[in-house]
């Protein structure tokens, strides 16, 4: 039979939910307001898909949802922090966000930077206070390199470099990005995408495997990492082809956030670069490679695989 894969989301996605309630639920010492948005901005209806890859890569290395939850969780935060910053005038400046007034239209841009730097700050301290120490290092480790310079913010610097930079982008702000216009190539393109958001995928492969398997003497099964990052990556990249796909064929209404927005702002996409047939092409040449990868794992992994169908054929 078929995986069910809306049921194990629909088992799953509260689990999470609760638990991001709870870790913005009594604290007392922090500024009403700031909570306020921050439970605001992390507990709006996304799709978890991180969190749930978390939970996926912890079953498929032996371990249980349970213990991979706070890891789950500091990725969201993660994210949600990376979707507040995102939105920002001074980044892509937009006004809807999980089919919400973003942060910043709700709160002012001073407390949405604010409770970006506090959702990310929150998900290293979940980490700490979960695990024990040689787990907790190694998810901090992940985490960051995924989240860091290297990863998702270098990643997001090289999005607003391509469509600032150069002769006739340099005018919009004072920019210290490249005044020379750079050649719009695949290859750019691709490694853009597998910063800003392949980055974070890869890492929620990584803190999977560290939660189930961070304390066995010889400590995390190499091979699985290196075999569930290869998964990552691909589906990081397909994932944000898709994300680029959905700005140029759907409408804001039905995937929560304005569509159109790419073009308008000269971002360099996949289907302003190679068109929305060939943009659909390599996803479903990385959906196959990433396949590859977690099909040797057998029925432990079968979630994950189900997973990279769903990037591919997403609507939302
Ligand atoms: C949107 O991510 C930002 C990208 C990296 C493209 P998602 O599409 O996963 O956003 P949510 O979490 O469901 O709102
Ligand atoms: C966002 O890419 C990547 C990160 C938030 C790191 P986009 O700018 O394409 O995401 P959306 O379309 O605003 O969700
Ligand atoms: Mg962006
Ligand atoms: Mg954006
Ligand atoms: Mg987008």
């Amino acid at each position: 039979m078929a995986f069910d894969l809306p049921g194990y989301l629909a088992a799953r996605q509260p689990l999470v939910d609760a638990q991001l309630a709870a870790y913005l639920s009594d604290r007392a010492e922090v500024p009403a307001v700031l909570l306020e948005a921050m439970r605001y901005s992390l507990l709006a209806p996304g799709k978890r898909l991180r969190p749930m890859l978390v939970l996926m890569a912890a079953q498929a290395a032996g371990g249980n949802d349970e213990a991979a939850l706070p890891a789950a969780c500091a990725v969201e935060m993660v994210h949600a922090y990376s979707l507040i910053h995102d939105d920002l005038p001074a980044m892509d400046d937009d006004d809807l966000r999980r089919g919400l007034p973003t942060c910043h239209k709700k709160f002012g841009e001073a407390l949405a930077i604010l409770t970006g730097d506090a959702l990310l700050t929150l998900a290293f301290e979940v980490l700490a206070r979960a695990y024990p120490p040689r787990t907790a290092a190694g998810c901090t480790l992940v985490l960051a390199r995924g989240a860091g310079a290297a990863g998702m913010v270098g990643g997001q610097v090289d999005d607003l470099a391509w469509e600032r930079g150069g002769e006739t982008g340099g005018d919009r702000e004072k920019s210290y990005f490249p005044r020379t216009p750079q050649p719009r190539t695949l290859a750019a393109l691709e490694q853009i995408h597998r910063l800003k958001t392949g980055a974070l995928f890869r890492a929620c492969l990584g803190l999977g495997v560290w939660a189930a398997q961070g304390e066995r003497v010889e400590g995390p099964d190499h091979a699985l990492l290196e075999r569930l990052d290869v998964y990552g990556r691909s589906l990081g990249l397909a994932f944000q082809i898709t994300d680029d796909l959905l700005d140029v064929e759907r409408t804001a209404a039905q995937i929560g956030k304005r569509t159109g927005k790419d073009a308008a702002r000269g971002k360099l996409t996949y289907p302003s670069l190679v068109g929305v047939e060939e943009s659909r092409r390599r996803a479903a040449q990385l959906a196959r490679e990433a396949l590859l990868q977690v099909t040797p794992l057998g029925e432990a992994a079968t979630p994950l695989a189900a997973l990279m169908e769903f990037v591919l054929t997403r609507q939302y």
